[in-house]
């Protein structure tokens, strides 16, 4: 559900741009919605549509065409390692499997206990740093060699009361 207090933070948004040109705060207003609950359903594409003066199929399109939107629940920490090919040729598809062993699932599933969500991403802007990694769309992990990534799961883990 979308509140009183997130349409004001479209406001702001929208504000931004020309009074014609309010869809162009599209990206922002998914962004919101997500930080606030944590993925993007159908019924709030529809409330930013409406919200913004554009057909619900031209958010969803935006929706579906970046992969840092969640387009259902995920874990309290989303894991996005990053597979593009200069990520690969520096060990970013390892960093990938090793996750993969480590949380006991496999790309694009959450643990059982709802703690993580392991995904693959593309290119971050940081392929001088592979293995990079995105957690929760905001921070980013470098060189994240198969220590450091044990280190930051048993980390998280144990922040969670879950060692
Ligand atoms: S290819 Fe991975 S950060 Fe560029």
């Amino acid at each position: 559900m979308i509140t009183e207090a997130t349409k004001q933070r479209f406001a702001r948004e929208v504000a931004k741009y020309p009074a014609d040109q309010k869809q162009s705060a599209v990206m922002a207003c998914l962004s919101i919605v997500q930080q606030e609950q944590g993925w993007v359903s159908a019924e709030s594409e529809a409330v930013i549509a409406e919200y913004l003066g554009m057909p619900q199929i031209a958010v969803h399109e935006v929706t579906t065409f970046y992969n840092m939107y969640n387009q259902q629940p995920v874990g309290k920490y989303k894991l996005a390692v990053c597979t593009n090919l200069p990520c690969q040729l520096r060990r970013g598809q390892d960093a990938l499997h090793h996750l993969e062993k480590k949380l006991g699932i496999s790309m694009g599933e959450t643990t059982a206990d709802g703690l993580f969500t392991l995904q693959q991403c593309e290119c971050l802007g940081a392929c001088a740093d592979a293995p990079v990694m995105l957690v929760n769309d905001r921070n980013m992990c470098s060189f994240m060699d198969d220590d450091k990534l044990d280190q930051m799961v048993d980390g998280l883990r144990a922040a969670e009361g879950k060692q």
